[in-house]
């Protein structure tokens, strides 16, 4: 018999959430480089992006990622941070966090057992990968921001194989 923890993973990907802290660094870059990916790859798979934190709600991203992501050519400046809320979980198919704090934080916003399985490390596309997690960029340098950018290209690219 097929269950619903089965159906969730055979399930076509239609829309993902990238989740940080903030939604002013780390998830914006994400959604901005997953976008990207999913129009390189001609597939039709919606993204967006939230904080398990509302500090910065209704706040551009942070101009160190802004400027990042220019200098690669991905324009994200007219994002803006909002918080992960319950409904997130009916609405995406999968939720993709960055570090391990921020994949507790989104499953235990999750309004029930099964819907928190959509809850995956955003890096866990890659899984021989040397770590897990995007380290958090805020009171790094150019180089934190760079790191991201390197890590979740990656992943983005390795997600796409995984939809084709
Ligand atoms: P993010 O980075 O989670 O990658 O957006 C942070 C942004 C803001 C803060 C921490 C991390 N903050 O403490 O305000």
């Amino acid at each position: 018999m097929i269950d619903s923890y089965a159906l969730l993973h055979m399930a076509k990907i239609k829309n993902v959430l990238v989740v940080c802290l903030g939604n002013i660094c780390r998830s914006p870059m994400g959604e901005g480089i997953l976008r990207d990916a999913i129009e390189s790859a001609y597939l039709h798979v919606e993204v967006d992006s939230a904080g398990t934190q509302g500090y910065h709600a209704g706040e551009a991203p942070d101009p160190r990622a802004i400027r990042c992501m220019k200098e690669h050519g991905i324009d994200i400046s007219q994002q803006s941070a909002r918080k992960l809320m319950a409904a997130d979980f009916e609405q995406f198919d999968l939720i993709l966090t960055m570090d391990q704090q921020n994949f507790i934080n989104a499953q235990n916003v999750a309004p029930n057992a099964i819907l928190r399985q959509k809850v995956k490390p955003f890096l866990s596309s890659l899984p021989n990968a040397e770590t897990q997690e995007v380290p958090d960029p805020y009171y790094g340098s150019r180089s934190d921001f760079e790191k991201v950018y390197e890590l979740c290209s990656q992943a983005a690219q390795a997600w796409c194989k995984e939809w084709k």
